[in-house]
């Protein structure tokens, strides 16, 4: 055991948690392309298989890059252990497949990523996984829909994509203490350890898409869930199994974005924040989404939840779709957590099936926008945006 001061997240995101006994001397990453290692005898071997001496065996079960990525990440997030997927979805569904099975059931709350919901609709459910869905904020009503013996997870959003509402994590755990078994997943993506680790909140199990800020630069796919040990290991297992372990060469570039990644969050925070003042004080801006803005209070021991601003423009679906168009440094793509600034409208980019009275029954105004605010100059930004509002508003 090291007799050094604990370290802070600025520090972990560059050196891990360890010290230096028996790492790697190299000041930058090494990067392991190797998908397969040898065994110096039979019984080498045989230790490895009974557990006795654990040595690399085949990059599907883990390998050093991704290894030390995991490591990394478990130090940022205050959690035992971690493991890295090929993708936010890769991690999901490995968890879920973990955690599920036939008869089992699952509570989501409202107001999430699209695709987490449809996996478990379209994809889960032919295999006798059952669910239902309750509002954010709505802890107290769970028991309503739980099934005791049945229910083995609750997922949740901490913030919730794409309204920034942020989940008492802790309510949500002590409503769950009848449901034997039940583990509280949350899907962290848009806050990031830097922000909020949801372990220390309450949480069993956190998932993140690494390919948003952790990653940081819009160059690589992959995925994280960290807890506790023994829950960890189990779902590592699963994800040999099922093939979605990520690949060394986006670990290794991970590792060499995190570096970056607590200096890149205090921009991302404070610049989001900067812009949501702005477009709170706009005349066609309706609404805007961020807490940390009056009357949207932040729960404690948070500065921020990163670099995501939703805001409803006047017009609905028409305009917001016209400011997209009016945009020039902004650019339209899916995706956040990068350097570069992207916009999008829910309404259109992930549900574009429904109509504008479906989308309100779903408490989505189509003239909403989703701004991922990067690590240009907000003045820049802020330049950009303002025209293309008065623009679309003409
Ligand atoms: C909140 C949230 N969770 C999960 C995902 C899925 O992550 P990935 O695209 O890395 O599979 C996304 C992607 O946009 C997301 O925004």
């Amino acid at each position: 055991m090291s007799d050094r001061p604990p370290l802070h997240p600025d520090t972990l995101a560059i050196h891990g948690r360890s010290d230096d006994e028996g790492r790697p001397r190299d000041i930058a990453p090494a990067l392991y392309p190797a998908t397969t290692w040898r065994f110096e005898s039979s019984a080498e071997l045989e230790r490895h298989l009974r557990g006795e001496e654990v040595r690399l065996e085949y990059a599907r079960y883990g390998s050093p890059t991704v290894r030390e990525a995991e490591l990394r990440l478990a130090a940022l997030e205050g959690a035992e252990d971690a493991i890295l997927l090929g993708s936010g979805m890769a991690a999901l569904s490995t968890a879920l497949l973990s955690l599920l099975g036939q008869g089992r059931h699952v509570v989501f709350t409202d107001d999430g990523y699209r695709p987490s919901r449809v996996l478990v609709e379209k994809v889960l459910s032919r295999f006798g996984v059952t669910w239902d869905v309750l509002p954010v904020d709505a802890p107290h009503r769970l028991m309503e829909v739980a099934r005791p013996g049945e229910t083995r997870v609750v997922f949740t959003e901490f913030p919730t994509n794409p309204h920034l509402r942020l989940p008492d994590l802790g309510a949500w755990r002590e409503a769950m203490r009848p449901l034997k078994g039940a583990r509280l997943l949350v899907d962290s993506t848009l806050a990031t350890p830097w922000n909020a680790r949801p372990l220390e909140r309450g949480a069993h199990l956190v998932m993140h898409s690494v390919t948003k800020y952790l990653a940081g630069h819009n160059d690589l796919t992959a995925g994280v869930l960290a807890g506790a040990s023994p829950l960890v290991e189990a779902i590592r297992e699963v994800r040999g199994l099922i093939g979605a372990t990520a690949d060394p060469h986006a670990a290794w570039l991970l590792l060499r974005g995190l570096k970056t990644f607590p200096t890149r969050m205090a921009r991302h925070n404070a610049s989001a924040r900067w812009i949501a003042e702005r477009l709170l004080a706009h005349r066609t801006v309706e609404r805007v989404h961020c807490p940390g803005l009056p009357g949207q209070p932040l729960p404690e021991g948070m500065s921020g939840v990163g670099g995501l601003v939703s805001f409803v423009v006047r017009g609905g679906r028409l305009a917001a779709s016209r400011v997209i168009d009016e945009c020039r440094l902004i650019q339209h793509a899916a995706s956040l957590g990068g350097p570069e600034t992207l916009i999008q409208q829910p309404a259109v980019f992930s549900w574009s099936d429904l109509d504008d009275e479906a989308l309100r029954a779903r408490g989505l105004e189509p003239g909403l926008l989703r701004l991922s605010v990067g690590l240009e100059h907000p003045e820049d930004l802020w330049a950009d945006l303002d025209r293309a509002l008065n623009a679309s508003a003409g």
